[in-house]
């Protein structure tokens, strides 16, 4: 298998993130085999559809690196970059660029979200995003791409444009990647209202805990946290109509990494004055390691840098015979 995956460097890392993506790339990495490759990147020239500030950019990717380093990516036996150190994904993209269609790039719903009914005023990039984001997979031969639920369609436009180079060129270079979207990866919920994404765009910070939240913060975040009155049943179903409360199991459960049919049935009958306490006490018992890792790494972001500029030259040696075979299939080869 050959695992590949994204994150765009936006700072600020949460629980929504931690546990809907990163747990799924490490527990990927800690599960390979001796045949398999697992490459995760910043995607920080997909950051670049948005308007950026340099100097933020640049500490959100350190940063970013640094998180993905706490969270247990081990630059030892996964390759870790930065995809701007990596030219060939830029140069490939543009190779796909003659391949995607303005119609299939139109109908991608997360430009048409972004870009509503202001989308002559938005970036070029952020339209062509996804032939890059193809670019990004194909680069690697990528298998299995992990993602949430968000980016399936990305991933389908991927297959759709590897399928078309293929055939138009009558080449067989890009195997098409599967799109791995894990159901122990969930939908983590703001903790102030359950029907909103866990976002680091919500304005109420109480509305999400971060990475780098403290102990006493994310205590007192998950004790002041929405809930009801009512006390947990036996089964998920019982949490129908209880958004809320249906995210605190969630979070237990993805914490503990079990079901949360398995959560309701240690704490049934509880109310949330007895169960945000141990919610609260799993989290910090989780999180704090990671918070810990993540402190001493930001205190040394040279490492960081030079954990990053290691997996490029990896990436890139891994990434160059394609981009030489993808050049010959459509006449490039002088
Ligand atoms: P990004 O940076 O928005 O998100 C990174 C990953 O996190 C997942 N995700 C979530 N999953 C569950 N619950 C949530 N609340 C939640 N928020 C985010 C996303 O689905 C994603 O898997 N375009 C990509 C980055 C990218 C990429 C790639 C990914 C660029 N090239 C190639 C895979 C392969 C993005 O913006 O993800």
């Amino acid at each position: 298998m050959r695992i590949v995956s994204g994150i765009q460097p936006t700072g600020n890392l949460h629980l929504g993130n931690y546990l809907g993506a990163i747990k799924q790339w490490v527990a990927m990495q800690d599960a390979m085999g001796p045949d398999d490759t697992c490459l995760f990147f910043l995607a920080d020239l997909h950051a670049l559809s948005q308007p950026v500030v340099a100097a933020e950019l640049h500490a959100n990717t350190v940063e970013m690196a640094a998180t993905l380093l706490a969270c247990g990516i081990d630059p030892a036996r996964s390759i870790l970059f930065n995809q701007a150190r990596v030219p060939a994904h830029t140069e490939l993209n543009w190779l796909l660029s003659g391949t995607a269609r303005m119609g299939w790039l139109n109908r991608m719903t997360q430009w048409k979200d972004k870009a509503g009914k202001s989308g002559e005023t938005q970036s070029v990039a952020l339209f062509t995003y996804p032939v890059l984001q193809a670019a990004d997979v194909l680069l690697y031969k990528a298998t299995h791409v992990p993602v949430g639920h968000d980016q399936k369609q990305h991933l389908e436009l991927a297959r759709d444009i590897a399928t078309k180079f293929n055939g138009d060129f009558g080449v067989d270079l890009f195997p098409l990647p599967e799109p791995l979207i894990s159901k122990a990866a969930p939908r983590i919920m703001s903790l102030r209202d359950g029907s909103v994404k866990m976002s680091k765009s919500d304005p109420s910070d109480a509305s999400r805990i971060n990475l780098i939240d403290s102990d006493d913060v994310i205590a007192g975040k998950l004790r002041k946290a929405k809930s009801d009155a009512d006390v947990l049943p036996e089964t998920v179903a019982g949490l129908e109509g209880r958004a809320e409360a249906l995210n605190l199991v969630t979070i237990y459960a993805a914490l503990a990494g079990v079901k949360p049919d398995a959560v309701l049935a240690e704490h049934a009958g509880k109310g949330f004055g007895a169960f945000k306490p141990a919610l609260a006490d799993l989290a910090i018992a989780t999180l704090a390691p990671v918070r810990d890792r993540l402190t001493a790494l930001l205190g040394d972001r040279p490492a960081v840098a030079a954990a990053l500029a290691h997996g490029a030259a990896k990436a890139t040696a891994l990434a160059a015979p394609t981009l030489r075979a993808a050049q010959e299939a459509v006449g490039l080869h002088l």
